[in-house]
């Protein structure tokens, strides 16, 4: 990846799609300071970069919104050895996005101001921008709130214990009551952990047949259930679903939406490209948290995602080290890599599969995750500022994981066929060149 801050960005003859402003047209843009000086219909005459302007040929390719992914483990402070703020922010830029938002899960656990703006302080000047998660709990341990309206006043756009479930029906109350009046989001990662100790993957005929310990789909959809129900009998309280991975997730977000609830979900790339029959092999590169499913999970997530009640594609980027993958399936870590292959894996497996368009593809990667953390929509437009993803949408390629800008590489799509893929990334007047 090659990273530069030209004083000049054109975008000759480049298609704009951004459906929050209705766009799809072909257009030119300059890029000055890291504002969109100016966008017309006729191409600008240089055609030659120099040292100061960077000119690309935008035909074949697409003008987006900048990508944000809203669910992905920096691992700082405190994992530096799986990733840090600044190789998970350039993997993120090399995968086409502008933004990202952290999870708690870190060593301390984000759950006091000084650990945000510690974050904040070390991702001030990176392309991609980061937001943070906090947790909800003192330490994650779903006992003791956190100081949330500290935490909210220091900057954090949403809460969650992610990597661990609240499962005390009493504290999630205290939680929803405390950040009724700032209406601010909590999040949730779903998973009944008396129903999955022990586990190692889905619970169905495969971990049956490996004979390892499974986690029932009902692990998750009582924990789903159960915060739906307080967030209605507290008032509609704004709450979203973490890594949604089973048909009946899906089918009680579904109906909680036709109820009128302010409740919304994310769902990530393997959970749609991938099934628990890829782990008869005992290859710890399928094993995460929540476990890849069934067919027949694919097939409700892929139709929750094309009526709606799928907002929001998130990776659960989860770097971790050799040592803890390379291991028996029961002793590794959970989780893979997600930021370079999710708009690759998106592209080829939901728009070239037919399932949604281009402009569906860019509300589920860049404009819902951002109205859902209630940060500012992004105009293509003259005079705003440029965030922006370049994509060759139908450009064949193959994921090499040995080029990853991540510290770690355990990723199952190593080798992958893809169509479609991030060209550039270009925010805070820098410009990322995508090297996929
Ligand atoms: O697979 C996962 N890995 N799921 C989680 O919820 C946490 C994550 C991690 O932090 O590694």
């Amino acid at each position: 990846m090659k990273i530069t801050t030209p004083s000049k960005i054109i975008l000759n003859n480049i298609r704009v799609v951004n459906p929050s402003e209705s766009k799809d047209e072909v257009v030119s843009l300059m890029i000055e300071q890291g504002v969109i000086s100016y966008y017309c219909l006729q191409p600008f005459t240089e055609t030659v970069s120099d040292n100061s302007t960077k000119v690309i040929d935008g035909t074949d390719l697409v003008c987006a919104p900048g990508f944000y992914d809203m669910h992905v483990h920096l691992r700082e402070p405190g994992q530096e050895y799986k990733e840090t703020i600044q190789t998970g922010t350039n993997c993120a830029a090399n995968g086409g996005f502008t933004g990202v938002c952290c999870m708690p899960n870190t060593a301390p656990a984000i759950d006091h101001p000084a650990i945000v703006e510690y974050i904040t302080n070390r991702a001030a000047h990176t392309l991609t921008e980061v937001h943070v998660t906090a947790a909800i709990t003192k330490e994650r341990k779903g006992k003791e709130l956190a100081p949330l309206l500290e935490l909210y006043k220091s900057g954090v756009v949403m809460f969650s214990d992610d990597g661990s479930c609240i499962t005390d029906s009493a504290v999630m109350r205290r939680a929803f009551e405390y950040l009724a009046p700032i209406d601010a989001l909590l999040s949730q990662h779903c998973e009944d952990h008396a129903l999955t100790e022990g586990f190692v993957m889905n619970e169905g005929a495969m971990s049956a047949l490996l004979g390892v310990k499974g986690y029932p789909t009902v692990a998750e959809e009582v924990m789903i259930a159960r915060d739906i129900m307080l967030a209605q009998y507290l008032g509609n309280r704004r709450y979203h679903v973490s890594h949604l991975s089973t048909s009946g997730g899906i089918e009680l977000v579904r109906s909680a939406k036709a109820r009128g609830q302010r409740v919304s979900c994310e769902v990530t790339p393997h959970h749609f490209t991938l099934t628990d029959a890829s782990l008869h092999e005992y290859d710890a590169h399928y094993k995460m948290n929540p476990p890849l499913r069934t067919s027949a999970d694919i097939a409700a997530i892929i139709e929750g995602i094309k009526d709606g009640t799928v907002e929001v594609i998130a990776t659960d980027h989860a770097p971790h080290a050799r040592h803890e993958k390379l291991v028996e399936l029961g002793l590794a870590a959970n989780g893979i890599l997600g930021l370079e292959t999710s708009i690759g894996l998106s592209l080829t497996h939901l728009v070239h599969a037919g399932h949604i368009t281009l402009a569906r593809l860019i509300e589920l990667m860049s404009i819902n995750p951002r109205k859902i953390l209630n940060l500012p929509d992004i105009r293509i437009a003259q005079g705003a500022s440029a965030n922006l993803t370049i994509l060759a949408p139908n450009e064949e390629w193959t994921y090499n994981v040995e080029t990853t800008k991540s510290l770690s590489r355990n990723t199952p799509y190593h080798g992958w066929n893809m169509k479609g893929k991030p060209r550039y990334a270009i925010n805070r007047g820098i410009i990322a060149e995508c090297t996929l």
